[in-house]
């Protein structure tokens, strides 16, 4: 097989594929109205409750995290794809006037909103923020309530295959292509494998 060794120099995210999920960060600007930011970089940290995403000392997400204490993260469903790609709109006179548009709803236990439609919703106090990845940062939290939509619930009665093929997933492919994840297939875990 021919490989070809990449210029580490730069970064190198942007010569090949990768498979991420997508999901929608909401944190409440200063004013008090609602701030919601897609990212990719983003998945449990552990096998704990606790969550983590990429984001930027730039972005306002991080910084109304630093000031809060708390965020919400929504996973949006494929037929979401333009509202989590919107979110990343420019601000107009501090505002992303798009999310306007969006329907949401209160979280329970922190002052936050998910999109509406999703369909896994999790509530996250802010755990701490590693903030030395160059222009970047890791924004983790521990997750004090979780709701989803009932039919992406597993249970023993449910065909898993059958459950993934009527609730299919958002999968963002990066760079800039995404795909609904229907068709799924058992992973081959090997015997007595333990976490
Ligand atoms: C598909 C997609 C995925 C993104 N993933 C990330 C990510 O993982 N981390 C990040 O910092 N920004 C990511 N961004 C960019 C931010 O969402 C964008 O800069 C956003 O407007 C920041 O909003 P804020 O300033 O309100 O936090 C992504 C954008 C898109 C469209």
């Amino acid at each position: 097989m021919k490989h070809i060794t990449l210029d580490t120099t730069n970064p190198i995210w942007d010569r090949f594929f990768t498979v991420a999920p997508l999901v929608l960060v909401g944190t409440r600007d200063p004013d008090g109205a609602l701030d919601l930011a897609p990212k990719h970089m983003a998945m449990p940290m552990g096998w704990q409750n606790y969550f983590g995403f990429v984001c930027a000392p730039s972005h306002s997400t991080c910084s109304n995290i630093a000031r809060t204490g708390e965020f919400t993260v929504s996973f949006p469903k494929p037929s979401q794809v333009l509202y989590s790609s919107l979110a990343a709109s420019p601000r107009s006179d501090g505002h992303k006037p798009v999310l306007d548009l969006y329907e949401t709803f209160p979280a329970s236990q922190v002052d936050g909103e998910f999109i509406e439609d999703a369909y896994l919703f999790l509530e996250c106090r802010h755990h701490r923020t590693y903030d030395d990845f160059g222009p970047n940062c890791l924004i983790t939290g521990e997750i004090v309530a979780a709701h989803a939509e009932a039919g992406f619930i597993r249970s023993s009665e449910r065909d898993s295959a059958e459950l993934l093929a009527e609730n299919p997933l958002l999968a963002y492919v990066s760079p800039g292509r995404f795909a609904s994840i229907e068709r799924t297939n058992a992973f081959p875990f090997p015997a007595d494998m333990k976490k």
